[in-house]
């Protein structure tokens, strides 16, 4: 029986670590053919090299998301060699915590510039080969904290309900084009997310938290696994999960 995941062409932003690159070993592990996008190469390289090792296809393609031409580059990367492309990830996030009296204005833009409109950039680079092939996922990664607003988490908060509204937009439109859309919603999952707050002391009581409460960052590859191999008539629209020990 068809997993509904081997043989597909899965375009994947925020490959080089965490929850991308998690995702890309259990989908090439299931037969897709992954095609990774970051600005860390050497990390994608190695990982494109590692699943080519056990048999998997994979290309690495280095992605800025905040570029929108180097976003179509990714995608028209993966149509050139492997013909198609069947599911975008749009992975590719950052969370730099802060009060927002403490004005990180440079911290402000480049959260709302990776993980709203890289999102974005995505979907521009993927919709116009789905709707051709009248076929394709467009899968978001929004949060916990696209449904909570917490102290300190504002912009974050505000980048992950704007994933949320543009996925749930999306959906609402790609119907003639037999397109299916799936925000997944991750608590605490274990990856290098919390590097990237740049307030120390905010950096500290981040990391205490994911040490305390966060689960393996295969917890989300199996979320995209599950919504992937619905069949074709199945569109799994959102899926919020969280460590079962975190009360937030
Ligand atoms: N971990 C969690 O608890 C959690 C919970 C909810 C939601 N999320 C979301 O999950 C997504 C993945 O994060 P993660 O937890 O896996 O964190 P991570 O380990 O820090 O991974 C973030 C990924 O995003 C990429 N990235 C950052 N800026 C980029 C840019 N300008 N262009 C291209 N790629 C860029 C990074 O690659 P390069 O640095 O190599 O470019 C890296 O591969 C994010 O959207 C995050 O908000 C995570």
């Amino acid at each position: 029986m068809s997993n509904n995941i081997k043989g597909k062409v899965v375009v994947i932003t925020g490959a080089s670590s965490g929850l991308g690159e998690a995702t890309a070993r259990l989908l090439s592990g299931e037969g897709a053919t992954v095609v990774l996008g970051a600005r860390r190469v050497e990390r994608l390289k190695s990982l494109a090299d590692e699943l080519t090792a056990k048999g998997g296809q994979a290309l690495a393609v280095p992605t800025d998301v905040t570029h929108c031409d180097q976003v179509k580059r990714l995608v028209d990367a993966a149509v050139q060699k492997f013909g198609r492309i069947d599911v975008m990830i749009n992975n590719a996030g950052l969370m730099p915590h802060s009060p927002l009296e403490r004005l990180k204005v440079d911290d402000w833009d480049r959260t709302i510039d990776v993980n709203i409109k890289g999102v974005l950039y995505g979907i521009a680079a993927a919709l116009p080969y789905m709707k051709h092939q009248k076929a394709g996922h467009i899968i978001n990664v929004s949060s916990v904290a696209g449904h909570k607003v917490t102290p300190n988490g504002a912009v974050y908060c505000a980048t992950k309900h704007a994933v949320r509204a543009l996925s749930e937009g999306l959906r609402t439109e790609v119907k003639p084009y037999n397109i299916r859309t799936t925000i997944i919603s991750p608590g605490a999952v274990a990856t290098e997310l919390p590097d990237s707050v740049t307030e120390p002391d905010i950096a500290e009581r981040m990391h205490k938290f994911y040490k305390d409460v966060a689960i393996p960052a295969d917890s989300f590859a199996r979320a995209v696994a599950f919504a992937m191999s619905q069949p074709d008539d199945v569109d799994v629209n959102e899926i919020l999960f969280r460590p079962t020990r975190q009360e937030l």
